[in-house]
């Protein structure tokens, strides 16, 4: 099939199942072609949690697709490719959260959505990069744990005056690896670009930031901007959308390698075969939802 007999067959099949594809800002940019929402994690947790659909596709990675189920457990939630995972979730486990938790008793745990199910039926409350700094706040404690990224749980101690953030040592590897070399290398070549910044950056990353944000803060903020030139720091799939949306603006990926390999496995026939064949189901035990359902909604609720 060639790409219009996909994207026809795969809009066929979305109105005979009544089904929706919510598709994140790192998928293939072809995806976006069929998805019924695409954007952050915070906005596709929205769209899943209110859709009147019978079954979601999720293009993105594990953990979303999981979240999606918990949120809307009467709903089959499919992953078209089950070995789309998350290096930064697969960072804790429920034994290492309880370890950590077992040294600062009493303090609340704020997980970052980029995490596995066990993990969050453990915690007190979600967040993503769009919402975080507000979902701590909202909690009006003086010091949190936050699992399982260390330099968004910085980012948002950074942001918020008397509020002790205490992080576990997890890391997205894509993110991670950004140094302050690459931004000045790039700020050299590119001096009069505005630096857009995501928050799983290392913290001396984000301090050269003219902006800090999710994907979706960093394309709403581009798209609304006088600027015309940005050097894009975080995953490719940003910059893929903001070319296509924006032509009269030039953005400058921090480097070609800036790519999260598990968000690319996904392509439009990866749809059309988990619309058609109703794989690969995303099941959760009854037990982790119904706890881990408790922080999903109360991030859900706070204002990002
Ligand atoms: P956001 O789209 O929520 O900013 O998240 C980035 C990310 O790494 C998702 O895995
Ligand atoms: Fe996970 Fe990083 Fe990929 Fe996001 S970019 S899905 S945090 S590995």
């Amino acid at each position: 099939m060639n790409q219009k007999e996909l994207v026809d067959n795969i809009n066929r099949l979305k109105k005979e199942k009544n089904a929706i594809v919510l598709a994140h800002t790192y998928q293939n940019v072809e995806i976006d072609e069929i998805a019924d929402f695409s954007g952050d994690s915070l906005y596709l947790s929205r769209m899943a949690a209110k859709t009147d659909a019978d079954i979601i596709v999720f293009a993105g990675v594990y953990f979303m697709a999981e979240t999606a189920k918990i949120l809307s457990p009467d709903k089959t939630v499919l992953l078209p490719k089950l070995n789309a995972g998350c290096a930064m979730a697969d960072k804790i486990n429920l034994e290492q959260l309880r370890a950590f938790k077992s040294k600062y008793p009493n303090v609340p745990v704020v997980c970052y959505v980029n995490s596995t199910a066990e993990v969050k039926s453990e915690s007190d409350i979600c967040c993503t990069s769009a919402n975080a700094v507000n979902v701590v706040k909202s909690l009006g404690a003086k010091e949190v744990l936050f699992v399982p990224d260390q330099h968004l749980g910085s980012y948002v101690e950074s942001q918020l005056d008397e509020v002790k953030v205490i992080t576990y040592p997890g890391f997205c590897p894509v993110h991670h690896a950004i140094t302050v070399d690459d931004i000045n290398k790039q700020k050299n070549a590119n001096p009069n670009a505005k630096v857009m910044v995501h928050p799983e950056c290392p913290s001396a990353v984000t301090e050269l930031a003219d902006f800090v944000g999710s994907t979706t803060g960093i394309i709403k903020t581009v798209k609304s901007s006088d600027e015309k030139e940005f050097i894009i720091v975080t995953e490719k799939g940003v910059v893929e959308r903001l070319e296509r949306d924006c032509p009269d603006k030039k953005f400058i990926l921090i480097y070609e390698k800036a790519v999260c390999e598990t968000m690319k496995l996904i392509h439009l026939e990866d749809i059309f075969n988990s619309l058609k064949n109703n794989e690969f189901e995303i099941k959760v035990d009854e037990n982790i939802i119904k706890k881990a359902v408790i922080p999903i909604d109360r991030m859900v609720s706070v204002n990002a």
